[in-house]
């Protein structure tokens, strides 16, 4: 299924669902692409948020559904940003105007839900997973060490998220649900919501991985979910992963980035603070913006949705490959009871 524009000669027609926190992102990413992608539509119910990103960002149309911006016509591709509860029917409908779609993680709720919904629209669309957090410049550069061998193969890794965003403040409120007010009402938090993206990055630069071991656990009293976990993996190179995430820890601060430790035969990668570092036969130490790497993530990911789309190329993060994602977080939950 070719980009329908292309003969066309002008950028691509994008409608965009959902107009929440996460959109200004998007459309920053978008106007980054502007000579090859313009976003000309936004749909939420909510048409003060609409409105407000319409104005910031040049959006002509506004709608109050996906039915009804789907229903006016003259789009070339759908964005959905939306709550993940909503992605699948709104995946389906896109893939019923025969449009290609890029969808935030969550897929759907849950991996059978996302299975039924990968198994309906096969062939009836072009479906890719916005999974940013693979697309940080820091994690291209060290999937690239990899893959020059620079540390020869990986025998351990450690993972680490790690912040006191859930430790109520002077002010009795929690950072990291004011940053993101609904994390407070899911069952399913810290893996489906936020490492998600760590086990992707993690599937990304070590191979597929299989759960060895996981337990979640809940302190925060204004969290629904989980707001810790201690999960170990296996990869099919055979080296032993482990992700440790908990957003109640003293001393560290309200929002952070993650750390990383690759151990290889011949060498070792870290990433710690804003300092990428490879150690053994080829030393290098890189520095990161990274506030600029969080934005970047979203241009690159839409980046690699327009490439592929205009090559009639793979999606890096297709459907079946978000399937091995989310099947392992589906583990987490089943295995990893809260304690
Ligand atoms: N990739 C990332 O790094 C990242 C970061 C944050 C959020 N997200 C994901 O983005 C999605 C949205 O998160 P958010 O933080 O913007 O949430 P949010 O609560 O701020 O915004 C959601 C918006 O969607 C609208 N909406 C609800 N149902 C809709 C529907 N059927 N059609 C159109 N609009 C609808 C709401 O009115 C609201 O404006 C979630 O899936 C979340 O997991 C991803």
């Amino acid at each position: 299924m070719s980009a329908p524009h292309k003969s066309e000669n002008r950028p691509m027609r994008i409608g965009l669902i959902g107009a929440g926190w996460v959109t200004q992102h998007h459309l920053a990413g978008w106007s980054k692409h502007a000579n090859r992608a313009r976003v000309v539509s936004i749909a939420d119910p909510n048409q003060e948020q609409a409105q407000s990103r319409a104005s910031a960002f040049g959006i002509d149309q506004l709608f109050e559904s996906a039915e009804k911006m789907l229903a006016h016509g003259g789009l070339d591709a759908v964005d959905i940003a939306s709550p993940r509860e909503t992605h699948a029917d709104l995946v389906r409908m896109v893939a019923r105007h025969g449009l290609p779609v890029l969808c935030q993680k969550p897929l759907a709720p849950t991996y059978q839900e996302a299975c039924a919904l990968v198994a309906q629209t096969k062939g009836m669309t072009r479906l890719m997973v916005h999974e940013n957090w693979r697309f940080r410049p820091y994690y291209r550069q060290i999937s690239k060490w990899l893959n020059e061998h620079r540390i020869g193969p990986v025998v351990q890794a450690q993972m680490t998220l790690l912040t006191s965003g859930l430790i109520e403040n002077q002010q009795g409120r929690y950072p990291t649900i004011d940053r993101q007010p609904f994390m407070a009402s899911l069952n399913r938090a810290l893996v489906m919501e936020i490492l998600i993206h760590h086990i992707d990055t993690l599937r990304f630069l070590l191979g597929d991985m299989h759960l060895v071991h996981a337990r979640l656990g809940h302190s925060c009293k204004a969290m629904t979910g989980e707001d810790r976990a201690s999960l170990i993996f296996e990869a099919s190179s055979g080296a032993t992963v482990s992700l440790l995430s908990n957003l109640r820890v003293w001393g560290e601060p309200e929002a952070k980035p993650d750390e990383l430790l690759l151990i290889g035969e011949t060498g070792t990668i870290r990433l710690s603070g804003d300092t990428l570092s490879s150690h053994g036969n080829a030393a290098e130490q890189l520095k990161y913006d990274m506030p600029a790497c969080y934005s970047e993530s979203y241009a690159a990911t839409i980046g690699h949705f327009l490439d592929a789309l205009e090559a009639d190329s793979a999606f890096e993060t297709n459907p079946e490959d978000n399937l091995q994602t989310l099947r392992l977080v589906e583990e987490i939950y089943a295995f990893g009871s809260n304690v």
